[in-house]
C-alpha cells in the first residue's frame, strides 16, 4: 500500500513538472524566435497600420500566401497557391527563392531546425 501511496505522489508529481516543462518552453520559444524575428522586423511591421517593406504577419499561421489585399505581391508568389502551414513556413524561412522562384522577398535561409521551431512559436503569437 505504501509503495502504491508512493509511486502514485512521484507520478502525481512528475506529471505537474512535465506541464509546468511544457508551459516554460513554449514562452522560451516564442522569447527565442522573437529574438530571430530581427532578422526579418525590417521589412515585416508588427504594426498593420504602417505601411512596411514587406506585408504584415500577424495571423499569418494558417494563412493563404499572398492574401492580404493591400499589398502588392509579387506575381510569382500570387501564382505559389501556397497557404502558410507550418511545413511550408519552414521551406520560405530555409530558402524562400528556392521555395518560390521570382518572390520579392530578399533571400533569408535559416536552416536550423530548432531555430525555425523558435521562430514560428514566435509567428504564431502575431
Ligand atoms: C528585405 C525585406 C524582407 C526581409 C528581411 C524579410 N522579408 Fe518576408 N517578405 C518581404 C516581401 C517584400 C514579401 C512579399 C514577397 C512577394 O510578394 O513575393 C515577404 C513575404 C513574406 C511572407 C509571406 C506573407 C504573405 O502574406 O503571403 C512571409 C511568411 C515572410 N515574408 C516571412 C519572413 C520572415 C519569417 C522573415 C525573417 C526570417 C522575413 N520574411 C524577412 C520582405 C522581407
Amino acid at each position: 500500500m505504501k509503495t502504491i501511496i508512493t509511486s502514485a505522489l512521484v507520478l502525481g508529481l512528475s506529471l505537474s513538472f512535465s506541464v509546468s516543462a511544457v508551459a516554460d518552453d513554449d514562452a522560451m520559444m516564442q522569447a527565442a524566435g522573437k529574438e530571430l524575428f530581427n532578422k526579418c522586423s525590417a521589412c515585416h511591421s508588427l504594426d498593420s497600420s504602417k505601411n512596411a517593406f514587406g506585408p504584415d504577419l500577424s495571423g499569418v499561421v494558417g494563412r493563404k500566401a499572398a492574401s492580404l489585399p493591400r499589398f502588392a505581391y509579387s506575381e510569382a508568389l500570387q501564382k505559389s497557391d501556397i497557404t502558410w502551414t507550418e511545413a511550408n513556413l519552414r521551406k520560405w524561412i530555409a530558402g524562400n527563392d528556392q521555395f518560390v522562384p521570382g518572390t520579392r522577398m530578399r533571400h533569408v535561409e535559416i536552416t536550423d531546425k530548432a531555430e525555425q521551431d523558435y521562430l514560428i512559436a514566435y509567428l504564431k503569437t502575431l
